[in-house]
């Protein structure tokens, strides 16, 4: 069979703790299944301008933009709060996301039954939720031009960043949210600012434009931004697919994370667009937790996220549904036993360290492959 090229940038803090957790699940599916990963591994972030003065090298960028895949751990940590701008740590993400063209970022929030007591929220507001945040990941304020802090020469500085997003890219993206809905309730929630943002204004136009050529089957609904966000924590299983622009998703997307109990539970994957030859999209799977600097190195971080984002993997990038479905069962199951991570503990939990947790999911998942 075709190989399954896999590159490997575990990154800073709790990355590389957590990627170990999946490297013994590819090993098994490898063993058992003769699944043919190939892996790769690279240096991102803080640990990669350790190496080599630069946030990602350019051998690691080329790894990258050839394999099937790159699982992605964490980057930054107080050891390089100050190291140049360029060079610091997210810059090796945005890099990767920027020359990879990731425009497509999914963000599950799901709430495990097992840990509806674990989130801020009354346990019946999160129970039971399923809510899928689909993140422009290429544009916006994250990239605009002009990103500068001039000096106005009598003693003010100003800060500058900019908003841009041109017709094709809410386009797109728009597109992938329909798509999504309709394998799921079919329900698509769109939120920016148009109340004082142009771009905002724009967004509405091209997702309204969008919806009515192609996809008028799909329930659409927009929402300012910031009520969107006032919903999430109100009554956040009113939603099913949300789609929005590079900032609001990334704030939404950590709100909506904390909704499920922990941030170390959340998993997400960053697409390209299909290939015009051969189909295939780039793809990038990682985490939504940080480097967690705080408690890394000590063996505590909950692997759940990054072994959720190779499920997510198995799903987009080779089309392993079964693998997928058997993977997050995995996780529910060991949940349902009660096998925690500290961030998750809960009364009567039996609390484990990563190393143990990734093995139990592992156990857990040969059990339902054997
Ligand atoms: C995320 C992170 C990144 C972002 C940082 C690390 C640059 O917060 O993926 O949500 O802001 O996109
Ligand atoms: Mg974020």
């Amino acid at each position: 069979m075709t190989a399954r090229n896999l590159f490997l940038l575990p990154g800073d803090g709790i990355g590389p703790e957590a990627m170990g957790e999946v490297r013994k699940i590819i090993a098994y599916m490898n063993e058992a299944m003769n699944a043919g990963f190939v892996t790769d591994e690279g240096l991102v972030g803080g640990s990669a301008y350790d190496a080599h003065g630069a946030a990602i090298s350019e051998a690691d960028m080329q790894k990258a933009l050839a394999a099937d895949a790159v699982l992605f751990g964490a980057v930054g940590g107080p050891k390089w709060d100050d190291v140049p701008y360029d060079v610091r740590p997210e810059a090796g993400l945005l890099r990767l996301r920027k020359d990879l063209q990731l425009f497509a970022n999914l963000r599950p929030a799901i709430c495990y039954p097992a840990l509806a007591s674990a989130s801020s929220l009354k346990p019946e507001l999160v129970e039971g939720l399923d809510i899928l945040i689909i993140r422009e990941l290429t544009g916006g304020v994250y990239f605009g031009e002009p990103k500068e802090i001039i000096d106005l020469g009598n003693g003010q500085k100003r800060g500058i960043d900019t908003q841009i997003y041109d017709t094709y890219e809410i386009e797109r993206i728009a597109g992938v949210a329909f798509e999504m809905a309709r394998t799921r309730n079919n329900r698509v929630c769109s939120m920016e600012k148009r109340n004082v943002m142009k771009s905002g204004v724009l967004w509405n136009q091209v997702v309204t434009e969008t919806h009515k050529a192609k996809y008028s089957d799909v329930q659409l609904e927009h929402m300012l931004a910031d009520a969107g966000g006032m919903q999430l924590v109100r009554q956040p299983k009113q939603f099913d697919v949300i789609v929005t622009d590079n900032l609001f998703g990334d704030m939404l997307s950590d709100v909506a994370a904390m909704l499920t109990g922990s941030l170390g539970m959340l998993p997400s994957a960053s697409l390209g667009a299909p290939d015009g030859k051969t189909g295939k999209r780039k793809a990038l799977y990682e985490p939504v937790h940080g480097s967690a600097p705080d408690i890394a190195g000590k063996g505590i971080a909950n692997p759940i996220a990054m072994i959720a984002s190779f499920a997510m993997c198995l799903r987009y990038s080779f089309n392993m549904v079964k693998e997928a479905d058997d993977l997050e069962k995995a996780i529910a199951n060991v949940l349902d036993k009660g096998i925690r991570t500290g961030d998750i503990m809960a009364d009567g939990a039996r609390q484990v360290g990563t190393v143990e947790m990734g093995d139990a999911i592992l156990a857990e998942f040969k059990a339902l492959t054997a």
